[in-house]
């Protein structure tokens, strides 16, 4: 089982370690600042949210060191520039200069603003991020993209920017709601359908696993190996793609085209990000069947494992019957902007193939919008 991965992305090295603990901040320290003496020289900003403080205050400790903790309010909104400008300015307070430390520790949202800040203030500074959620463990933490929502868009702002050093301490899991469990799941799903039969069998025996509860031993290694072929897929693909300019890197928003648009009809916040995409991937199976790209047995399959695993397959969604809303919102989405506006013309779908998935334009489709309605109405 491999638990350390050294991945380069376009140029920036990334460190990544699986861990059934969480790492102390001395370890974290002598990982940036091997040089005896000079760790006790530099600041170091650490960065939580409300529901993952007393996780911080865990790793940091009662260290007399220069670190200053910051919590931001938990959750989507924080997501925000005012948070950007309040770490920004937390930073220069603790002192921190060009190679100071920013440390995030929490999910997505928190590495996802860490990590902006972090790569803006003085042009670019060291980064740690110690993810706490599932989604953040199997995806957010990993392949360098940043950003905060933005006019009602999500990650409409953002930045390129690797961790050099990521931990994904599986003991942080064991205090995560329901809802997020769901909310990284989704996503470990959706990189099993991508990589391999075999990955997909060990997700699999995790949801058989799972109805005997997360506590035993054989769970947590099924989950740890689960993890581990997640970061090795992502990482792969995002060496390979790191800007997503190619066609790899796409292939990581199996889902999400459908998925965002009902995040958003439903109002952000309101469908967990995991729970839209494994709808989404529901939908994916659904396109690719109709466009003969999916064959109907791996159809089945993935629509069987997202049931098993408690996610709403079905449409319309309960949350979001009208497709209008949904269908606007697909086409603001900002994947979708390329310079020449907004348009069903740019919409862009991920598709399940029989080994692993592909792209297809909207204006590869013959009647594209009456089938995306059929798609999206269950009609
Ligand atoms: N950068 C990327 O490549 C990438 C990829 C996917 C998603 N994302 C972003 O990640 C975000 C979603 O990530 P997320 O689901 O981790 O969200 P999150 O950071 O909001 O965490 C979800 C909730 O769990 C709480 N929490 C975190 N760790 C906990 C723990 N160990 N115990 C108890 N509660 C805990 C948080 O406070 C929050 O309330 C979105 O903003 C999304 O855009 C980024």
């Amino acid at each position: 089982l491999k638990t350390e991965f050294d991945f380069t992305f376009a140029d920036y090295p990334s460190h990544v370690l699986i861990r059934d603990e969480f790492p102390s901040v001395n370890e974290i320290i002598h990982a940036f600042y091997p040089a005896a003496g000079l760790a006790e020289e530099l600041p170091i900003l650490a960065v939580c949210d409300t529901n993952t403080e007393s996780l911080a205050r865990k790793i940091l400790g009662d260290d007399n060191r220069k670190i200053r903790l910051l919590v931001l309010e938990s959750g989507e909104k924080s997501k925000s520039w005012e948070s950007v400008e309040t770490i920004l300015r937390a930073a220069v307070e603790a002192g921190l200069g060009r190679d100071g430390l920013f440390i995030g520790i929490g999910g997505g949202v928190t590495g996802d603003l860490t990590g902006f800040a972090a790569s803006i203030y003085m042009r670019g500074s060291r980064l740690c991020l110690v993810s706490t959620t599932l989604l953040g463990m199997v995806d957010a933490s990993l392949g360098g993209k940043t950003g905060i929502d933005l006019s009602g868009l999500k990650n409409l702002a953002g930045t390129f920017y690797p961790a050099e050093l990521v931990y994904l301490p599986l003991a942080a899991l064991y205090t995560l709601p329901e809802r997020e469990w769901k909310s990284g799941m989704a996503e470990l799903i959706k990189t099993a359908v991508l990589d391999s039969g075999e990955f997909l069998d060990l997700v699999k025996k995790l949801t058989f696993l799972e109805e005997e509860g997360r506590n035993s031993s054989v769970y947590r290694e099924c989950l740890k190996e689960c993890i581990s072929r997640s970061v090795a897929y992502k990482g792969r693909v995002v060496e390979a793609d790191p800007k997503e300019t190619g066609t790899m890197r796409p292939l990581l928003n199996l889902g999400h085209t459908f998925g965002h648009a009902l995040e958003e009809a439903a109002g952000l916040g309101v469908i967990s990000h995991g729970e839209a995409v494994a709808w989404g991937m529901a939908r994916a199976c659904k396109l690719g069947l109709t466009l003969g790209i999916t064959p109907p047995e791996r159809a089945s399959e993935i629509i069987e494992i997202l049931v098993n695993s408690g996610y709403e397959t079905r449409t319309p969604h309960p949350l979001v019957k009208s497709v209008d809303s949904l269908m606007n919102a697909m086409m603001a989405d900002k994947k979708q902007r390329s310079g020449h506006g907004f348009g069903v013309a740019k919409l862009r779908f991920i598709v399940p193939d029989a080994e692993s998935a592909r792209v297809v334009s909207a204006s590869d489709i013959l009647s594209g919008d009456t089938l995306l309605y059929k798609i999206l109405s269950g009609e």
